[in-house]
């Protein structure tokens, strides 16, 4: 009896589970801590342990003999909970603490992509106030501040002059808003282009690439307004053609499976590496992740027809013959919902109606996955700042983005907000 555990509670999780919980061969899936949407979703329970509690994941994990573990986010990741799962024989899906470095530390990504020839933009390292001011004096805007330690997606600032650098480098140096994350940090350049996400499964010895997707991470229409988590993604990524997927495998994703190998990394999860392309498609690594995107995996996760259960195992497992993963030729969108006020202090205990539940029930393409969400006295509420993904796949972006923007109109909530131009780019 094959059972699954997916650590994590966002929309990324949610999409894990209902996928994992779609194969015969999966009797049952776990979440911890998970989300009401999560808890609806059938073969699917959900177990009230945080991603971070790794010793009673372990316990549990244990307890319930689980085949496969999956981490969605980075934290547990990097605080070491595969090298435990490891410990114990018991098969988990995600790097080793020290390999969860190439998201966890800018420098040591940083260090990686020069090791290796990846490219990636030119950069400086600083841990203190006026060396960092003194370096930027010399220097011309915009130019790139991002702390070395995770910070939940708000480490990273594209700065326009000296003086907007100055404030950040006194909230990061002195007033210290990241703690330890900020006790170094990374100047680097600025680089102009298109974003685009790609993700693969890898091992140290091979990798299976998934369809390309794009995410929208300022908050406001038009890109603008201050970075999120991500406000919407689609896939297939409009940018992307056969030529310059090659070139992501040659530049990219080759190098750095040779680079884990070389430096001896225990690597067997996902990868997502952040990259910029410009006008002459050249290819920039922006960041390197250690789990799947989210929003990313909700549209690539509806498009994916291979078995995801099945090409973990067989990655953990180091199988030799593999098949590439298959998609539907069909495109994806996740429109994400959510509170007033995100990225900064947003409103919580909204109430999110029965309504989204009937969405789901309809066989129309349409697919609301819940990410900041939690259950009072039987009804649904908001927790967090992104709450709902409003996701569809259809024939054409057209359609899909139609229908979900259609869907979240019935919605009707209050004091959620959304970008009105996820996929626009791509039309
Ligand atoms: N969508 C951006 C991320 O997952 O980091």
């Amino acid at each position: 009896m094959n059972k699954v555990l997916i650590i994590g509670k966002g929309g990324r999780e949610h999409a894990l589970a209902w996928k994992f919980a779609s194969y015969n061969s999966v009797e049952q899936v776990f979440c911890a801590p998970g989300n009401p949407g999560i808890a609806k979703e059938s073969k699917v329970s959900t177990i009230p342990v945080e991603a971070d509690n790794i010793e009673e994941l372990l316990k549990f994990a244990k307890q319930e003999k689980i085949t496969l573990t999956v981490i969605g986010p980075e934290a547990p990741l990097v605080e070491g909970i595969v090298d435990r799962f490891n410990e114990v024989g018991l098969k988990c899906f995600g790097p080793t603490k020290e390999a969860a470095k190439l998201e966890g530390s800018k420098v040591y990504a940083k260090e990686f992509f020069e090791r290796h020839g990846i490219p990636s933009a030119k950069y400086d390292v600083f841990s203190d106030f006026d060396t960092a001011t003194e370096f930027l004096k010399q220097r011309d805007f915009p130019i790139v501040i991002k702390v070395d330690g995770l910070a939940a997606g708000k480490g990273v600032s594209i700065v326009k002059s000296l003086t907007e650098a100055e404030l950040i480098l006194d909230d990061i140096f002195h007033k210290k808003v990241f703690g330890s994350a900020g006790s170094k940090i990374i100047i680097e350049d600025f680089i102009s282009g298109e974003e685009l996400s790609y993700i693969c499964m890898i091992n140290p010895f091979r990798y299976l690439s998934f369809a390309s997707s794009q995410d929208h991470k300022a908050r406001d229409d038009g890109d603008n307004g201050p970075n999120t988590g991500g406000m919407g993604a689609y896939s297939p990524a409009n940018l992307m053609d056969n030529k310059l997927e090659k070139k992501i495998l040659d530049t990219v994703i080759e190098p750095t499976i040779k680079g884990i190998q070389k430096d001896g990394l225990e690597f067997t999860g996902f990868l997502y590496a952040g990259l910029m392309i410009n006008e002459k498609n050249e290819i920039k690594v922006l960041e390197f992740n250690c789990r799947f995107g989210d929003p990313e995996a909700q549209p690539v996760l509806m498009r994916l027809k291979s078995n995801l259960f099945d090409a973990c195992l067989d990655l953990l497992n180091n199988k030799n013959e593999f098949k590439a993963l298959e998609f539907d030729p069909k495109t994806a969108i996740t429109i994400v919902l959510a509170a007033d006020g995100y990225p900064g202090k947003f409103i919580k205990d909204i109430e999110i109606p029965e309504s989204v539940d009937e969405v789901n029930s309809k066989d129309n393409g349409v697919k609301i996955f819940h990410a900041g969400t939690y259950t009072r006295s039987n009804k649904v509420f908001s927790g967090g700042g992104r709450v709902l993904n409003v996701s569809c796949m259809s024939e054409s972006l057209l359609n899909a983005r139609s229908s979900a923007y259609e869907a979240i109109k019935k919605l009707q909530i209050k004091n959620l907000f959304f970008r009105k131009d996820i996929g626009q780019k791509g039309l």
